[in-house]
């Protein structure tokens, strides 16, 4: 008797809940690093309100731009325990996580422009790549443009020699560890919420960064000097907690697809634009002196950073390796 008062209750309470659940939204929380104001943070707003009208509401998401809610580090592995399901981490920061892969994007040089870049995302590589998250409990959705990155110090840098001793802080990849001592300097791994500060107060004496992060966290107010360089590029993966995405309902996932490959499209358009805008406004303000290399200190910076393909082959794949740049061959543009 008592059992069957006890399923009866179960029952009810199932019958109560069941509906009140059904209308509960589905929450996606978007952690991520950078301002609003950037490609990144413009391509989250986008998704959010893709995917909201794509789903009648069924799905929330949420954006928790400028590390509000985790670092560089500490998102990745809340998104692995679930406590944000969607992040967009450049493709320096997949290292601590076990997949090194990624840091073939790292390489000195390694991309001529935005058409071989695509030839290495859209094809076989790219995808491939994305394939090794998910051992990791995580899958990647899509790849987000940043830009080239600038070089930046309080002295001038125009030759390898410029960087002796000077600290600099770089994201948590080997490659670009291996960059800056190729450069004799002295890397220092730092979450990019830190970095301003740790310009300002001389923890360290430079950085590497697109425009568009430069100037929206504004570090060129404590950079005397910023080399247009374009040694290196900064994109990122959107990757999802794998046990979420899985277990999402089958009339919910082809809608939250199209919004990202929507978010994709737009958030890749309008990069380019935003980082000239704000190397714009960066020339503008005065108050970091520009500096542009002559082809030849370009090739010397070339030089001195080439030892860096052979020194991290085996932490990154040669496959991987001669994969990107037989991409970037068929672009092209090289
Ligand atoms: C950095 O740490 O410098 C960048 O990866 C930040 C970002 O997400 O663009």
């Amino acid at each position: 008797m008592k059992h069957w008062i006890l399923a009866g209750a179960a029952v009810t309470a199932l019958a109560l809940a069941g509906p009140a659940a059904a209308q509960q939204p589905i929450v996606i929380k978007f952690s991520h690093v950078v301002a609003q104001d950037t490609p990144k943070g413009k391509g989250a707003l986008k998704f959010q309100e893709l995917a909201e009208k794509y789903t009648n509401g069924r799905v929330k998401v949420e954006v928790y731009p400028n590390s509000t809610l985790y670092k560089d580090k500490e998102e990745l592995e809340a998104l692995q325990l679930g406590a944000v399901q969607m992040l967009a981490p450049s493709n320096s920061k997949f290292g601590p996580i076990g997949v090194k892969e990624f840091e073939v994007f790292d390489l000195p040089f390694v991309l001529p422009d935005k058409v071989a870049l695509r030839r290495v995302t859209d094809g076989p590589l790219g995808k491939r790549l994305l394939k090794l998250l998910e051992p990791k409990g995580m899958v990647g959705l899509a790849y987000w443009d940043n830009g080239f990155k600038l070089m930046s110090a309080n002295k001038p840098l125009r030759e390898p020699e410029d960087f002796r001793g000077l600290k600099f802080r770089i994201q948590s990849s080997k490659v670009l560890e291996a960059q800056m001592r190729a450069l004799g300097s002295i890397p220092q791994v730092m979450a990019f919420s830190e970095v301003y500060q740790a310009l300002q107060t001389g923890v360290v004496d430079g950085q590497e960064n697109t425009p568009s992060n430069m100037y929206t966290q504004k570090m060129h107010e404590v950079q005397k000097y910023t080399t247009l360089s374009d040694h290196g590029y900064i994109g990122y993966v959107v990757v999802v907690n794998k046990k979420f995405w899985d277990g999402l309902p089958a009339d919910v996932k082809p809608s939250l697809e199209r919004a990202m490959a929507e978010a994709t499209k737009y958030s890749n358009e309008i990069s380019q634009k935003e980082n000239d805008e704000a190397l714009e406004d960066m020339k503008k303000s005065g108050k970091t002196e520009f500096i542009t290399l002559t082809p030849e200190q370009k090739a010397r910076w070339k030089e001195a950073l080439m030892p860096v393909y052979k020194d991290m082959a085996s932490r990154v794949g040669q496959n991987v390796i001669d994969d990107f740049e037989k991409a970037v061959k068929q672009s092209g543009t090289n």
